[in-house]
């Protein structure tokens, strides 16, 4: 079954074409990390617009990789939800229309499904899982007790994971998108700075007052004319957050019963997440983190998000299926 995937949720516009939901034909990610960059973060109306630009040269260029005609395709999976409006009706209003023109099924992924999914691309998933996604806009802990079936058990309170790497980045004067810096400068120091552990109840997460506590001390060691040792920093502030995301992940565990791991999402690129998560791991889990290209936004994750969801059920969407900026993984 070739499935052509199309993403465009936030600021990367990307086609795909995935043979039985695990060969990657073509993969083709265009970021506009380097056109948001100067603003410090994702300009929702200046991404949309960029879409429009690219997804054509996206579409073709996917096609042209994978050296495979569009009359070749069996079925259309589109990101539909959550994200930013304008990006997702772009790439949703492509991926209709060439469902349209060339008579193929459509069928809708909600974009954490996608992440999750990536995994499927490098290992077998197996269930019961339970998969920690986490990203530039969300932070989720979500059970699995067969494929494509989800519960959220818990989720964070306000800043996402992804969202608090990127504004400590910014305080520290690093560049956009702050989470691969900051977890590069982290890499090179120590954790001696000492920062908050959040207490927050079950399997829920709430990072803006280790954030806020980040930049207050940035801010009064500013004022006090003392200088910040960033590397030192960043380390300390990667070792609270690494510590209580792998914690609650192996709790959930337990409470769940459930030995098989997935890491989904940008942050899952984070090598302090990898390494506490494979020196905690005794043999008893078995952890599924996706390689770097996969754990961000890309549309071969959508793609093989679409060919589970159908092992699942025969769900196809109509040609009138809209997107939706907030949304739950159903
Ligand atoms: O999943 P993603 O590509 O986009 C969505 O948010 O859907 O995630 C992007 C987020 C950004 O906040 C970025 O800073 C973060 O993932 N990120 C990282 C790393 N690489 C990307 N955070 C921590 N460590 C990293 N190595």
């Amino acid at each position: 079954m070739l499935i052509l995937g199309v993403e465009s949720s936030c600021d990367e516009t990307s086609v795909a074409i995935v043979k039985d939901g695990k060969e990657v034909l073509s993969n083709i990610v265009l970021s506009q990390i380097d056109i948001h960059a100067k603003f410090g973060g994702v300009v929702p109306e200046v991404a949309s617009r960029n879409h429009v630009y690219q997804v054509s040269i996206v579409f073709k260029e996917a096609f042209k990789r994978a050296n495979i005609r569009p009359e070749d395709i069996d079925v259309v999976g589109v990101t539909y939800a959550p994200g930013l409006i304008g990006s997702l009706l772009v790439g949703l209003t492509a991926a209709k229309t060439f469902a349209l023109i060339y008579n193929k099924p459509l069928v809708a992924i909600h974009h954490l499904a996608g992440h999750i999914y990536a995994n499927a691309i490098e290992h077998n998933m197996q269930f019961p899982s339970m998969a920690l996604v986490v990203s530039g806009g969300n932070t989720e802990l979500v059970y699995m007790p067969n494929n494509y079936e989800f519960e959220i058990i818990g989720e964070t309170y306000d800043d996402a994971v992804g969202e608090s790497y990127d504004k400590i980045a910014r305080v520290l004067g690093l560049s956009y998108p702050g989470g691969p810096v900051v977890d590069k400068l982290a890499r090179s120091g120590k954790s001696t700075y000492k920062l908050p552990k959040p207490y927050v109840d079950n399997f829920n997460f709430s990072f803006s007052g280790l954030k806020s506590a980040v930049i207050n001390l940035v801010h009064n060691e500013a004022q006090r004319g003392n200088e910040i040792n960033k590397a030192d920093l960043a380390a300390s502030f990667q070792d609270v957050v690494v510590e209580i995301l792998v914690n609650k992940t192996f709790k959930a565990c337990e409470a769940y019963n459930c030995k098989n791991i997935i890491v989904a999402g940008g942050v899952s690129a984070n090598s302090g997440l990898k390494e506490r998560f494979n020196t905690l791991n005794d043999g008893t889990y078995n952890i599924n983190i996706p390689s770097i290209k996969y754990c961000t936004d890309n549309a071969a994750m959508i793609a093989v998000a679409s060919y589970y969801k159908l092992k699942k059920k025969k769900d196809y969407a109509i040609l009138s299926l809209n997107a939706y900026a907030n949304l739950d993984l159903e």
